[in-house]
């Protein structure tokens, strides 16, 4: 078991990554406990795969386990299932020292941890990320929220876990695509900073999408190494914490173009963004067009969407695509705010990009689709 801390004074947390982590989870969170009784907030489909076994590792070590499984799915993530789960743990008697768990990928993180964050002014939370963008991103640094009719992650709150336990087993039962879409928040670690995780990635991802649980546990113990190490020291994104965004302006518009729909899931729309990000910046003179094509290269070898063309269905036109970015005409026309790249594993945040030069790089993708 590897082990990674999120250095946050009083509210500090460690990150423990391995296999077998569930059937050891009764072990790891009763210290934490100071009655011996959780309740667990999960959905159907990871309950199913994974409650059973999570159920038997705490009442192994005489911990009451109560849990509600929610319907899977984004379209979870809004008022309608934070009222049920805080009224479901209401209603399971859970007290400001108890500790609520977490089971399951972004969604659950999310939504679960914004209602330990509101439940009695704030309880405790475990989070047991089961997808692979959960356990490298989603389950640490804090971030927790729900969906509105105005847009995605719109309402939450900044709200730590006491502990992550990252059972890199549970990802063998996650299906091939949300695995690699997970794989794009990976990609962006090694973009964003570390160069020398992005020639890992090159050798070893084909091995990590296969199973191997080697390359799976380095993986996700440097996502989290190099977010634990941001979030540390930019918790409530004044500055550093913004390069976690990488690829993501880029994304979020596509999302927004495609309904949030599996059109493009989430980590598919990271790693899109990631490659035009490039582009962005090859095009303005930050860095040489063999980084864009390399990013491309190893994407397209992992069997990513890569490109404008990989979305199915229509799409917007770029000034559409742009205003989908959340900018409105007069900003477009001016300089827009961007996380370009020097080159790979150097991401900046850039204040003063030509709206002209990024109109240019959608124009050019939008182009190529049939
Ligand atoms: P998800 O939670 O919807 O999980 C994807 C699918 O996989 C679901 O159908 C789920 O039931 C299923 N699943 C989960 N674990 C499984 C397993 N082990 N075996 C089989 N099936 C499994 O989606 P996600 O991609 O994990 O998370 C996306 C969400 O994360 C979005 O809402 C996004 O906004 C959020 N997010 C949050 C942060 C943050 O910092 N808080 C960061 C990135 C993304
Ligand atoms: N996923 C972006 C962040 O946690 O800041």
């Amino acid at each position: 078991m590897n082990r990674v801390a999120v250095e946050l004074g009083d509210r500090s947390y460690e990150v423990r990554i391995g296999a077998g982590l569930i059937a050891r989870a009764g072990a790891e969170i009763a210290p934490l406990l100071r009655r011996k009784r959780v309740a667990v907030v999960t959905d159907e489909t990871v309950a199913a795969a994974h409650l059973p076994a999570l159920t038997a590792a705490l009442e192994a070590e005489g911990i009451a386990v109560s849990a509600l499984a929610l319907p899977a799915g984004e379209g979870t993530k809004g008022w309608a299932n934070l009222a049920r789960c805080t009224e479901w743990l209401l209603d399971q008697k859970v007290e400001r020292r108890d500790i609520v768990v977490a089971l399951g990928g972004g969604v659950i993180g999310d939504l679960v941890g914004f209602s330990a964050a509101i439940l009695r002014r704030g309880v405790r939370f475990v989070q047991l990320p089961t997808t692979l963008l959960a356990q490298v991103d989603s389950s640490v640094g804090g971030k927790t929220g729900i969906n509105t009719a105005q847009g995605k992650n719109l309402v939450g709150a900044f709200h730590q876990p006491s502990l992550v336990l990252a059972d890199i087993g549970v990802l063998q039962t996650l299906p091939d695509r949300d695995l690699l879409s997970g794989y794009g928040e990976v990609v962006k670690y090694g973009l964003l900073g570390d160069a020398d995780f992005f020639d890992w990635l090159e050798r070893h991802g084909p091995a990590l999408r296969a199973g191997d649980a080697d390359a799976r546990l380095h993986a996700v113990t440097r996502s989290v190494e190099m977010k634990a190490g941001i979030v540390s020291r930019d918790e409530t994104e004044e500055g550093e914490r913004a390069l976690l965004n990488f690829g993501h302006t880029f994304c979020h518009a596509l999302e927004k173009a495609t309904g949030y729909s599996d059109r493009l899931l989430h980590g598919e729309g990271v790693a899109i963004g990631c490659a035009l990000a490039f582009e962005l910046s090859a095009r303005i003179g930050l860095c040489s067009q063999e980084d864009p094509s390399r990013l491309r290269a190893h994407l397209r070898a992992m069997g990513m969407k890569v490109d404008l063309r990989d979305i199915p269905g229509d799409l917007p036109d770029a000034e559409a695509l742009i205003a989908l970015m959340g900018q409105d005409k007069k900003v477009i026309d001016g300089r827009l705010r961007f996380i370009l790249a020097r080159g790979i594993g150097d991401a900046f945040v850039a204040e003063d990009v030509p709206g002209d030069a990024v109109r240019k790089v959608l124009d050019e993708a939008l182009r190529q689709r049939p």
